[in-house]
């Protein structure tokens, strides 16, 4: 079956000190976890450190966004060949905060999705509705036109090599997570979204949970069938609380 993997978004937060502990800390409290493939996206400046620091160890490096662009006059820009040569292997594409706050739409998810897949790296492409499209019933209408927006620029094929994050956006940050029963719903229609265009491809696609997953409640919704890791933000910026919820994987 799928193998579960945990990625942490770190968001805009840390300073090098607490980056060092932090890294610090998952690194050796990785060698205690089993199963779960384990992941970190530091923001930009701290890059070079995570590099370094899990250099020999079994936690990979992420990024948490990504030029469209290969190089040249994109100020403040960071390019998929920058984030490879740093060692990244992950790269959070379409994340709702950068849907919202900087107008990312699925022409530029698409590109950015491009971007990674040309430098070898494997992009998360996020997904997830808002409370209000989730009150009026448009949740799968919603995810359904994420997935078919890039599906349509970039072709299924891209997609074996393509992590999927749903995300609520209504649970991002809020404490209020989707159930299990929720969360699995939204990723069996996203596993049979991708299944209508490649039978294969769905199967082993990994589809992670992300909006409010903590030590708490990881185990139930880990254990569902259709939930292959999660999206941790929150939670992973805090080692032992992040590696319970790697532990919570196995
Ligand atoms: O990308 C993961 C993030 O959006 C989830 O945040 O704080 O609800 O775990 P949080």
């Amino acid at each position: 079956m799928r193998q579960p993997l945990i990625a942490g978004n770190w968001k805009m937060n840390g300073t090098k000190a607490s980056a060092e502990a932090l890294l610090s800390g998952v690194i050796a409290g990785a060698t205690a976890i089993a199963k779960a493939e384990i992941a970190v996206c530091p923001p930009f400046p701290f890059l070079s450190l995570g590099e370094q620091m899990l250099a020999g160890s079994t936690v990979r490096l992420g990024a948490q966004t990504v030029s469209t662009e290969p190089s040249g006059a994109y100020t403040g820009e960071v390019s998929a060949a920058m984030l490879a040569e740093f060692g990244c292997r992950y790269v959070i594409c379409g994340h709702s905060e950068r849907r919202e706050y900087y107008g990312e739409t699925d022409e530029i998810v698409a590109k950015k999705l491009s971007a990674c897949l040309a430098q070898g790296l494997t992009p998360i492409l996020c997904v997830g509705e808002s409370l209000q499209q989730r009150e009026q019933g448009q949740t799968e209408t919603v995810i359904a036109g994420q997935i078919d927006g890039i599906v349509s620029r970039i072709g299924i094929d891209a997609f074996s090599r393509i992590e999927i994050a749903y995300e609520p956006i209504w649970a991002i940050g809020t404490g209020m997570t989707a159930t299990p029963e929720q969360a699995q719903a939204v990723h069996v229609f996203i596993r049979q979204r991708i299944a209508g265009d490649s039978q294969a491809i769905a199967g082993k696609i990994r589809i992670l949970y992300g909006g409010s997953m903590k030590a708490a409640n990881a185990r139930d919704l880990l254990s569902q069938p259709d939930i292959d890791g999660g999206l941790i933000g929150g939670a992973s910026l805090v080692a032992d609380d992040f590696l319970a919820i790697c532990q919570a994987g196995d």
